[in-house]
């Protein structure tokens, strides 16, 4: 059946040649046929067909071999025809040149058939079902992923967009459109073993746990991908039915011990803890999110921006028992009684100073003081700040704190010591300035309820500061 022939040459040409002798001569559509020729021709000049591990340092281009199994087919075929940015930004061996080459365009029919011979021929056996199911995948986990990428240095080496501009050490592979390139299932390979692929070529290897993996890979798959669907895992089934009994007995075996039997916020651990666990009996967390309570209680207080005190039970509860102990919350704590934690009286209007709050929120830095809100206090930029204070700030609206009208009575307010600031209050607020406003709403005020909204712009963060001055007049 198959023609073995003597094999003359070694070259970079041996191992194709050799697929294309043992592949069953009466099985080759002319298509297939043409595909072979123009790989021969036009391609393995530069790509190799091997799949060994091998220094980019001996390569003129990436080797192929496995190409059938990497790319989705319309990434590909717009790289084949030369409708693709380069993927290394100062060159494949940028220790040759860092100039951009241009890479050689088929036309639209030739790069169809080309990729239909990489998907027939060059499947990487080894590939798994991908360990990450993307069905799956929650918004918060791909910020998890957004934080892997930058604090396991992988920034340093790939580019990705941020507000549309390249960030990022441009020595490898471009990764801001990976969600559009790579199939999800090529990355079960690449994570088991990236020296795989080309080992002492400046590459790097990531001491990632397999949960790790999922959130950096997750990420890395919705980058370009503007209508990624995120899995909302509050409206699973188990959110739709759940049993507030069970809820109560959750909350008795895992959070009494800090937020206390009550939930007044004097469990046994409340002493040792800044800030102090929230006084549940005080918070309307009746009206809040329900993405932002299954947030802080499954991903923990870190997670929203807030105490990492507050622990994820994500790992340790099941799902229904999350839904129930949320249920519990909101079926429990509807408001209470706010005096116990609210000193300050309540006022008509808080024009007096007696509306003073001590400040807790640490100095901002002195390069931050003197900044002063670089926006124009534009209709545009007010209306902005506005949404995001009463609705749109993630993980949660400033109001379910500060209130709808800035006075500090939000839903959340009553449980908080201190309080939340009362914006209202110009004679307090006359005194803080812009900047250090500025720097509290990006990193919050450590040892109190106010979390840090890192996920802000800073341009949305100057917005809200033009929004909390007007509550003052
Ligand atoms: C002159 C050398 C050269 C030729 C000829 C060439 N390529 Fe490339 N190819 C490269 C280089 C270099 C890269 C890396 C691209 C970059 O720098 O952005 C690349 C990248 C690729 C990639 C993406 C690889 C990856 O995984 O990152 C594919 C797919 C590809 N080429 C296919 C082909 C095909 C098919 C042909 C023949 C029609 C071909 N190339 C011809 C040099 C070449
Ligand atoms: C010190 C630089 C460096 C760091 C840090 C680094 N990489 Fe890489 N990466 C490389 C090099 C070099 C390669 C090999 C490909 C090439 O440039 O030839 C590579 C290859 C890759 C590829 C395959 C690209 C392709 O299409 O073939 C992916 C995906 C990748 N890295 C992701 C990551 C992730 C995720 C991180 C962070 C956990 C990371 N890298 C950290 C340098 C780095
Ligand atoms: C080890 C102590 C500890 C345990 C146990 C604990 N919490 Fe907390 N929790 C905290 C602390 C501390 C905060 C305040 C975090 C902050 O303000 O930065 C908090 C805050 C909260 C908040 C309010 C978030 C907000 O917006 O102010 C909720 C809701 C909450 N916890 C729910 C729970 C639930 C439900 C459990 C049990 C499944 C639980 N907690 C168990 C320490 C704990
Ligand atoms: C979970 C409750 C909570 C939420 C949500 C919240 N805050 Fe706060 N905020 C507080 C508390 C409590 C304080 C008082 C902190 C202190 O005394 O240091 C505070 C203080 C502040 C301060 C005072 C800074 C200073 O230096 O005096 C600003 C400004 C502020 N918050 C803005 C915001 C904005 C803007 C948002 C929404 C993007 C927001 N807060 C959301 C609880 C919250």
């Amino acid at each position: 059946m198959h023609h073995k022939k003597p094999f003359l040459v070694l070259s970079i040409f041996s191992l194709i040649t050799l697929a294309f002798y043992f592949a069953p001569l009466q099985l080759w559509a002319s298509d297939e046929q043409k595909a072979k020729e123009i790989i021969q021709n036009q391609c393995s000049t530069c790509h190799k067909f091997e799949g060994k591990p091998e220094s980019k340092f001996n390569l003129k281009g990436p080797d192929l071999m496995w190409a059938g199994n990497k790319y989705q087919r319309p990434w590909l075929i717009r790289w084949l025809t030369g409708k693709e940015e380069n993927l290394y930004p100062k060159g494949y061996r940028w220790d040759i040149s860092q100039e951009q080459i241009q890479h050689p365009a088929l036309s639209l029919s030739d790069a169809n058939i080309v990729a239909d011979y990489f998907i027939q021929h060059n499947q990487d056996p080894r590939i798994k079902k991908s360990f990450v199911d993307l069905s799956t995948f929650t918004e918060r986990e791909s910020q998890f992923g957004a934080d892997i990428f930058r604090s396991f240095s992988c920034l340093g080496c790939h580019q990705i967009k941020e507000d549309g501009k390249k960030i990022g050490g441009p020595i490898s592979a471009n990764l801001y459109d990976a969600g559009n390139r790579y199939n999800l299932d090529w990355w079960s390979r690449f994570a088991e073993n990236p020296q795989d692929f080309t080992p002492h070529s400046g590459e790097y290897l990531a001491d990632l746990s397999m949960l790790g993996a999922r959130y950096i890979i997750g990420y890395l798959m919705t980058l370009g991908v503007d209508d990624f669907k995120y899995f909302e895992p509050w409206n699973q089934k188990e959110f739709k039915n759940t049993n507030i009994k069970n809820g109560a007995r959750v909350y008795k075996e895992y959070c009494v011990q800090c937020h206390g039997a009550e939930g007044k916020g004097d469990g046994p651990g409340a002493s040792g803890l800044e800030p102090k666990p929230a006084v549940h009996a005080q918070m309307a967390l009746s009206d809040f999110p329900e993405d932002y309570l299954y947030n802080v209680v499954y991903y923990g207080g870190k997670a929203v921006g807030k105490s990492p005190n507050m622990p994820d039970w994500g790992v340790t509860l099941p799902t229904q028992d999350i839904a129930d102990v949320i249920a519990f919350l909101r079926d429990n704590f509807k408001g209470g009684d706010t005096t116990a934690t609210t000193p300050e009286p309540k006022m008509a209007k808080s024009t007096s100073a007696s509306c003073v709050q001590k400040h807790k929120a640490k100095k901002a830095p002195a390069a931050y003081l003197k900044r002063e809100n670089p926006l124009p206090a534009t209709e545009a930029h007010f209306k902005a700040g506005k949404a995001l204070f009463l609705k749109e700030a993630k993980p949660v609206a400033c109001q379910m704190c500060h209130g709808k009208k800035g006075d500090g009575k939000g839903p959340g307010a009553g449980g908080l010591n201190p309080n939340p600031r009362d914006f209202t209050c110009s004679p307090m607020m006359k005194d803080i300035p812009d900047g250090q406003l500025f720097w509290t709403i990006k990193n919050g005020s450590s040892g109190t309820g106010m979390m840090a909204f890192r996920k802000l712009k800073d341009e949305q963060v100057w917005q809200l500061v033009h929004y909390i001055r007007t509550l003052a007049k």
